[in-house]
């Protein structure tokens, strides 16, 4: 059933984020027959462009983004009309008295403010929306990660924002919690009661999240190069992922429930500072070299491109040693990583259970591996169990590792969507679950900033990696000095 009529607006409505992802989302939303005829996307943006040209650069977009299949005509003309384009520049009042036209007589329907802009526009783009009076009692304001680049910043974007809107209106968004299969993992972890009495320090040996990407910076040198990947994926993607995985069950589903409940895993967190920054953190940056077989640049030659400006000590590449110092985890480290130009694009979560106590096999039986539990949550969304079997034959007992194996494709046969369009809709239907609350925010940044402050201290320096690796050799060092391995099974 369709959702409320709703006027979207797309704050940074000409960047990378709205032409790859949110414009397609809304769009497949359309075409799903989600959105009522009366609803409306505008974009905003600086450039001076009239609608037709807007219209073009959409329609082009939607090409290159969707699968062939997800693109008709029929769609497209009707979700074209929905399209507005205004400019306006949020730290100026030029173009605000032309959006103000644009929504007048629109007060009574749902008004969500989409500002995938840099954060530090937050603040002024939301003053303005109050001073021209775009606010009304149905607005909420969507803001994209990162919310800011520490601790302070971040509290402070808070603080501005918090002045126009009340916490209930404010959407933090972070994608990783509306894919599929990380809501998956509530399902698995919380509708089966199979593994929650094996889920904690007495069974699993350890944890491994890994968010591995084939793409470089692209054209974003500007933004990433004062990023990094610790600030651009760890800080919320693999922290939510680590929560979910981490967090003590919940009463229920209640947006504020589970909350809670993530935000006591990052309580727990053992901080990283000077003194176990080098055991316990590998940063790299990816030199040239070929990925799926094409030749790729360096960062350094990326980034400058981009950017304008000459890249620094920028890291494209992040391993960590966490531990959730708690009753259920102590003493269970969890492994994280994640990069960019790495050999293939893979999300997966990784729970090695305990070694058997005691072997019964003969030593020609071949060796016990540890069960493996292995969330994947792109692509080809999966969840495997790795078991030990007997070989089959009459030759004796010979033991071999075999997984069951639940793939999503196959066993549902339905369309996945993409994690923006339920995340897009969620807003309009008033549902904050999948979104990150203001405290959540502010514990991870505190948590990663001592990670940040503690490089800065110790002047670190990237390590290089060639791109198509899994990274530095330091990564591979992190993990294989507690006598353990990453699992590159991708
Ligand atoms: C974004 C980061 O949040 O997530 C990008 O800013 C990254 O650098 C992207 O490429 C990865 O998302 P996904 O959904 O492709 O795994």
């Amino acid at each position: 059933a369709p959702v409320e009529t709703f006027d979207y607006l797309v704050f940074g409505g000409t960047g990378d984020l709205a032409l790859r992802k949110l414009l397609p989302a809304l769009y497949l939303r359309d075409k799903a027959g989600q959105i009522t005829a009366e609803s409306r996307v505008m974009a905003i943006s600086r450039s001076q462009l009239d609608l037709a040209e807007y219209k073009a650069k959409a329609e082009e977009a939607l090409r290159r983004h969707l699968h062939v299949d997800e693109f008709d005509e029929a769609t497209w003309e009707r979700f074209g009309a929905r399209l507005d384009y205004v400019a306006a520049d949020a730290t100026s009042t030029h173009g605000w008295d032309e959006l103000q036209t644009h929504l007048s007589g629109r007060d009574d329907v749902v008004r969500v403010f989409y500002l995938a802009t840099s954060p530090e526009l937050f603040g002024p783009i939301s003053e303005r929306l109050q001073a021209f009076g775009l606010v009304t009692e149905k607005s909420r304001v969507v803001l994209e990660k990162p919310i800011g680049r520490d601790l302070e910043s971040a509290k402070r974007i808070n603080d501005e924002v918090g002045s126009v809107f009340a916490e209930e209106q404010i959407y933090r968004i972070d994608h990783y919690l509306g894919k599929e299969t990380v809501q998956n993992l509530l399902a698995l972890r919380f509708a089966n009661s199979l593994f929650e009495p094996v889920w904690d320090a007495g069974h699993v040996d350890h944890v491994q999240i890994t968010v591995a990407e084939t793409v470089g910076v692209e054209g974003r040198g500007g933004y990433y190069d004062n990023s990094g990947a610790l600030r651009d994926m760890v800080q919320n993607h693999l922290m939510q992922l680590l929560c979910l995985v981490g967090m003590e069950p919940p009463v229920s589903l209640d947006q504020e429930a589970v909350r809670d409940e993530k935000i006591k895993v990052l309580r727990s967190l053992k901080p990283i500072g000077v003194e176990n920054i080098a055991a316990c953190t590998v940063r790299g940056q990816y030199r040239a070299g070929a990925v799926n077989g094409a030749a790729v640049g360096s960062y350094a030659e990326e980034a400058g491109a981009s950017s304008g400006g000459k890249p620094s000590n920028t890291e494209t590449f992040v391993a960590l040693k966490v531990e959730i110092e708690n009753w259920r985890w102590s003493g269970v480290p969890f492994y994280l990583r994640t990069g960019k130009r790495m050999p293939a694009k893979v999300s997966e979560i990784v729970i090695q259970f305990r070694q058997v106590p005691h072997s019964i096999f003969p030593r020609g039986a071949g060796e016990i591996t540890p069960n493996l539990l292995v969330v994947r949550l792109q692509p080809d969304e999966s969840i495997r169990l790795n078991l030990m079997a007997k070989d089959p034959g009459p030759g004796g007992m010979r033991l071999r590792e075999a997984s069951l194996n639940l793939s999503f494709a196959e066993t549902f046969k339905s369309r996945f969507p993409d994690a923006y369009e339920r995340l897009l809709m969620d807003v309009v239907r008033g549902n904050p679950t999948l979104f990150m609350r203001r405290d959540e925010v502010e514990a991870a940044w505190r948590w990663t900033e001592s990670i940040l402050d503690a490089w800065a201290a110790r002047g670190d320096t990237v390590k290089p990696y060639i791109a198509g690796t899994w990274g530095p050799s330091q990564s591979v060092a992190l993990i294989e000095r507690d006598g353990r391995t990453w699992h590159d099974d991708a």
